[in-house]
C-alpha cells in the first residue's frame, strides 16, 4: 500500500471510432474477455492502489458506473467525475484536485493497454521524491503520439505528434505526478486543437527539473483507432497483461 492515488481518464468523443462509439463509451469496448477499461483498473489495483478516480464523459457515464460499480469487485474504491467537454487530458486530470487532497497521482488513459506490471514503476516513482515521471516505449510511428528526447537518459523535451519525429519513443498514457501538477494545469493556454496538453504539463516539469522517465519493457499500445483496437486484440491475446 502506498498513498499513490489513481485516476483513470475514461472521456474523449472517440470519434475515430465511431459507429462502434455510437452509443457506447470507447472504454466500454471489449478487448479479449473485458471491457477496455478493465485492463486500466487492474494495473492499478495490482500495483497496490485501491482509491480511484474515474473521468468520463456525461454521455455515458450512467454505462460506466452500472459496470464498474463501487469497486468492490476489484478490490478498489471508485470515485467518479464527470467532464462536461472534451478539453483535453490536462484539463480532465485537473478534476482530480479535490479528490487527490494533496497525494501524488498515478494517471492512466483508459485507451492505453500495456503488458508491464506497474509495480516496479511505482516503487520508483516513491523513490524519486516529488515530481513527475512519465512511461516511454519505441514505436514504428511516433508520429501519432507525444515524443520524448532523451539527453543521457534524461528525457529534455516531449513533443506532441511532430511531424518529423527527433526520435522512436512514445510518451505512453501512463504519468505520475506530485501535487503541483494542479498548478501547472491552471497555467496551461487551450493548444491547437482546442485542447489543454499533457504534453505541456510534461514540459514544464522537465523545465523545472524534476521529470523523470523509464522505457517499458514489454509492449504497449493504445486502442483509439481501427487499426490499434485490432492491434491491441492481438497483444491481449498473444500475451495476457502481468
Ligand atoms: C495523447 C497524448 C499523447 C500520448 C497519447 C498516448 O494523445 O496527447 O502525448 O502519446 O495520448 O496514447 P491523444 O490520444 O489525445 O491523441
Amino acid at each position: 500500500m502506498n498513498d499513490l492515488k489513481g485516476v483513470i481518464l475514461a472521456g474523449g468523443t472517440a470519434s475515430r471510432l465511431k459507429p462502434l462509439t455510437k452509443v457506447t463509451n470507447k472504454h466500454l469496448l471489449p478487448v479479449g474477455k473485458k471491457p477496455m477499461i478493465y485492463y486500466s483498473i487492474e494495473k492499478l489495483v495490482g500495483a497496490g492502489i485501491s482509491d480511484i478516480l474515474v473521468v468520463t464523459g456525461v454521455e455515458h457515464l450512467g454505462s460506466v458506473v452500472e459496470l464498474l460499480g463501487s469497486g468492490r469487485d476489484f478490490g478498489c474504491s471508485f470515485t467518479y467525475k464527470v467532464q462536461d467537454d472534451a478539453g483535453g487530458i490536462a484539463q480532465a486530470l485537473g478534476l482530480a484536485e479535490g479528490f487527490v487532497a494533496g497525494s501524488p497521482v498515478l494517471v492512466i488513459l483508459g485507451d492505453n493497454l500495456f503488458q508491464d506490471s506497474l509495480r516496479d514503476y511505482v516503487r520508483e516513482y516513491l523513490g524519486q521524491g516529488g515530481g513527475a515521471r512519465i512511461l516511454l516505449k519505441a514505436v514504428h510511428d511516433p508520429e501519432r503520439f507525444g515524443v520524448a528526447v532523451l539527453d543521457g537518459g534524461k528525457v529534455v523535451k516531449v513533443v506532441e505528434k511532430p511531424e518529423e519525429p527527433e526520435s522512436e519513443l512514445a510518451v505512453t498514457g501512463v504519468y505520475f505526478y506530485d501535487s503541483s501538477v494542479y498548478d501547472i494545469i491552471r497555467t496551461l493556454k487551450p493548444s491547437g486543437r482546442g485542447e489543454l496538453e499533457i504534453t505541456d504539463v510534461n514540459n514544464e516539469y522537465i523545465r523545472r527539473g524534476s521529470m523523470q522517465c523509464c522505457i517499458m519493457r514489454g509492449w504497449w499500445s493504445d486502442a483509439g483507432t481501427f487499426e490499434s483496437l485490432e492491434h491491441v486484440q492481438r497483444l491481449v491475446r498473444d500475451n495476457p497483461p502481468e
